[in-house]
């Protein structure tokens, strides 16, 4: 039976994870949180580990074959916590997959890398970073994190660079960033399958407004449009503005600093 983890299993989208991924036929799941889990299905299985923790992160992901890693902090916050949680909790599920000889990785990573681009721009992965907060500098180094471990140790990587993650947009900038839950849900299934080495992708739903690149059709082809749910939604996005919108502010970092 293929056994797939997920990390963070209790947060947004690794509970939605969860629900959609346990009825994949054949499939076993291993649910990570810090937040104590309860097994709902036969095929489930539950551990209570902090990602700071090496050697409990190691054990729980004995004898799986991929891991989708959602767990850490994902949004802005002291640069202590960060580097705990997203970077040395990432580090510590890349070792993990290199000492179990795991078959793939896959990083959340955040929108939130290149929020200083301006909403004029299409971003894609392949530009370099330019991170909205301490946030988004923890996340460019969970994906140099998943980069090295491919490129020295073999461990196979697909970061994805997850948009506005929400039932449904609710602001003019979620027109561009919005990534539905269906599209949440394909876009990992994708990045568990892929046929790839290590890639990095946008995962936004196909916005009609989206600024960031979508990856090549035969990775993933998102099946909704923020566009069609924005009645109410009125406004359009500076062109000179970042993409991070709001994140982007002086006084969203310096409350953590
Ligand atoms: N939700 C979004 O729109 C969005 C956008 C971009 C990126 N992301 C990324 O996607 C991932 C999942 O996001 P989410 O919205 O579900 O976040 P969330 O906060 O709802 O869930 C995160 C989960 O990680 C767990 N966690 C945090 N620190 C931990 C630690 N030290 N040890 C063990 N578990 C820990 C929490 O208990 C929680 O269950 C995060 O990595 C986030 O940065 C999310």
């Amino acid at each position: 039976m293929p056994s797939l983890a997920i990390t963070g299993a209790a947060g947004a989208i690794g509970s939605l994870l969860r629900t959609r991924l346990r009825e994949d036929p054949g499939t076993d799941l291993v649910l990570l949180d810090r937040v104590p889990l309860t097994p709902e299905a036969a095929n489930e299985t539950v551990h209570t580990v902090d990602l700071t923790d090496g050697p409990g992160v190691a054990a729980a992901l004995k004898n799986v074959d991929a891991v989708v890693h959602m767990g850490g902090i994902a949004d802005e916050a002291p640069l202590a916590d960060l580097l705990a949680a997203n970077v040395l909790g990432t580090h510590n599920v890349l070792e993990a997959a290199r000492l179990h000889g795991i078959r793939r990785v896959v990083l959340a990573s955040s929108n939130r890398v290149g929020g200083f681009h301006p909403n004029s721009h299409v971003t894609t992965p392949e530009e370099p970073p330019r991170p909205d907060g301490l946030y988004g500098v923890s996340k460019v180094a969970a994906e140099a994190l998943g980069r090295m471990y491919s490129d020295k140790f073999g461990v196979s990587v697909v970061c994805l660079r997850i948009g506005s993650f929400e039932e449904r947009p609710s602001t003019v900038r979620e027109l561009s960033t919005w990534l539905s839950p269906d599209d949440c849900v394909g876009f990992v299934r994708a990045a568990v399958a892929a046929d790839t080495h290590f890639s990095t992708v946008y995962a936004v739903s196909g916005n009609k407004r989206r600024f960031w690149a979508l990856p090549p059709a035969a990775f993933y082809s998102p099946s909704d449009d923020a566009e069609s749910l924005g009645d109410g939604i009125d406004g359009e996005l500076e062109p000179l503005a970042p993409q991070a919108g709001h994140f982007a502010s002086a006084e969203y970092t310096e409350r953590h600093l």
